[in-house]
């Protein structure tokens, strides 16, 4: 069974098939935001091409959609994941790609008529992408997902996450019935997009995964006091704008100070109000995503952006309220699955390297539960979150034939 490979040509027509469920042909960007009618419609896309390639399908409790090869279910299976949601103008690669390579790893087992010593299911995560903070699809798999925040949790336009399951029939026991057993997984296996120039500059095929870093999201607002343009003085002012300009030159000072050099801090979105031309700005709402591989800085990026948020509230009159909207904690690759995919990628002989993942992914909740592991493949100038996101094919060929021999051995053994 060596000689096995996948079929590149469905891949691309997989792959092109789904981009265009929530295409905008105006920027070419994709808008498959989590729980969107887009997002169903991928759903939907998926559990049919799911169902072809004879795999038994599946909705849980937070609208995570499921395929399921294989008999001797009381055997710890092997979950292959991704997620097909998308941030808002996304390429069509970040999630669906380790999606649809998955399907392919398993019409090819099932096609070659494999003889599964355990289950393999594909699984695609509810919203990874953070609309709600987290990763609600996969937190919820590994029973992260708590009652307070399932009833709680908001986006950043205040739609609640509880309505939104709501309207696909979906309630908060049914969500939290989505958790599942540890001891019912062997290992789980992700292939993604790197979304950083560091393959595409080495020239190398794929990455092996070694650790995902860690992520704090947070919604901040500055209240200042709304006043006419004209009229009022500069000295008089409470800005709420200039309170996050201030705030936003602060970010270098602090990652400098506090930060390593894999700590990243983004104000992602902003809303000033009331938006008009001729009103000094008297509230801004804005984001703040920040992250690094240890826990320990992440505690003392928050001290840090807490402290210098109160000292500019004191500078110019204004309150700050932060509402702390997610966590991901970092998480290690397991050694045998690194090992794994390393002597895989060379008896392929795919060119490669171990290295870490500045991005989070659904496969570190998974990582707290079982033995994880992820493949990256090259994002051509480092691109992504953005309809300029590509990977030669070729890479993704080379990718996707590692994650089908690994988990031929995993699922086979
Ligand atoms: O934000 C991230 O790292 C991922 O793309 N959700
Ligand atoms: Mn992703
Ligand atoms: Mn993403």
């Amino acid at each position: 069974m060596t000689n096995l490979s996948v079929s590149i040509e469905r891949i691309k027509e997989d792959l092109l098939d789904l981009s265009e469920i929530g295409k905008n042909p105006r920027d070419r960007g994709i808008y498959r935001m989590a729980f969107s009618e887009a997002d169903l419609a991928g759903k939907d896309w998926l559990q049919k091409r799911m169902k072809q390639a004879g795999l038994k399908t599946s909705r849980d409790g937070v609208a995570n959609i499921s395929g399921v090869l294989g008999d001797n279910l009381q055997e710890p299976r092997i979950v292959v994941g991704s997620h097909i949601d998308t941030v808002p103008c996304a390429g069509m690669l970040d999630g669906s790609l380790g999606v649809v390579v998955g399907l392919e790893c398993i019409r090819i087992l099932q096609e070659q008529k494999v003889s599964l010593v355990r289950p393999v299911e594909l699984i695609a995560f509810s919203d990874e992408e953070g609309r709600f903070g987290g990763t609600v699809g996969s937190e919820a798999f590994v029973g992260e997902l708590s009652r307070v925040r399932l009833e709680t949790a908001r986006d950043l336009d205040g739609v609640r996450l509880v309505d939104l399951l709501r309207k696909q029939g979906l309630s908060i026991d049914e969500a939290l019935r989505a958790k599942r057993n540890a001891d019912d997984l062997r290992a789980y296996l992700e292939l993604h997009i790197e979304q950083g120039p560091v393959l595409d500059n080495s020239g190398l095929q794929v990455g092996i995964v070694d650790h995902i870093t860690g992520l704090r999201s947070w919604s901040i607002t500055l209240q200042g006091e709304t006043n006419h343009a004209g009229t009022t003085p500069m000295e008089y002012r409470k800005d709420a704008l200039l309170g996050l300009a201030d705030f936003a030159h602060e970010i270098g000072r602090i990652l400098e100070e506090v930060g390593t050099e894999n700590s990243r801090a983004t104000v992602g979105k902003a809303e000033i109000l009331p938006g008009a031309p001729n009103s000094v700005p008297g509230r801004v709402d804005f984001s703040l995503d920040f992250r690094d591989p240890t826990t320990a800085i992440l505690t003392e990026l928050s001290t840090a952006f807490d402290r210098t948020l109160l000292a500019i509230c004191r500078r110019r009159g204004l309150a700050s309220e932060i509402h702390a909207q997610g966590e991901i904690s970092p998480v290690a690759a397991d050694q045998e699955i690194v090992n794994l995919l390393t002597s895989h990628a060379k008896s392929l002989n795919i060119s490669h390297k171990v290295m870490p993942s500045g991005a989070a992914h659904d496969a570190q909740l998974l990582g707290k539960i079982t033995s994880m592991g992820m493949i990256f493949v090259p994002s051509k100038g480092g691109l992504s979150h953005s309809p300029a996101e590509a990977t030669d094919w070729e890479d993704i060929e080379a990718g996707a034939n590692l994650l089908l021999h690994t988990l031929l051995e995993l699922s086979s053994s």
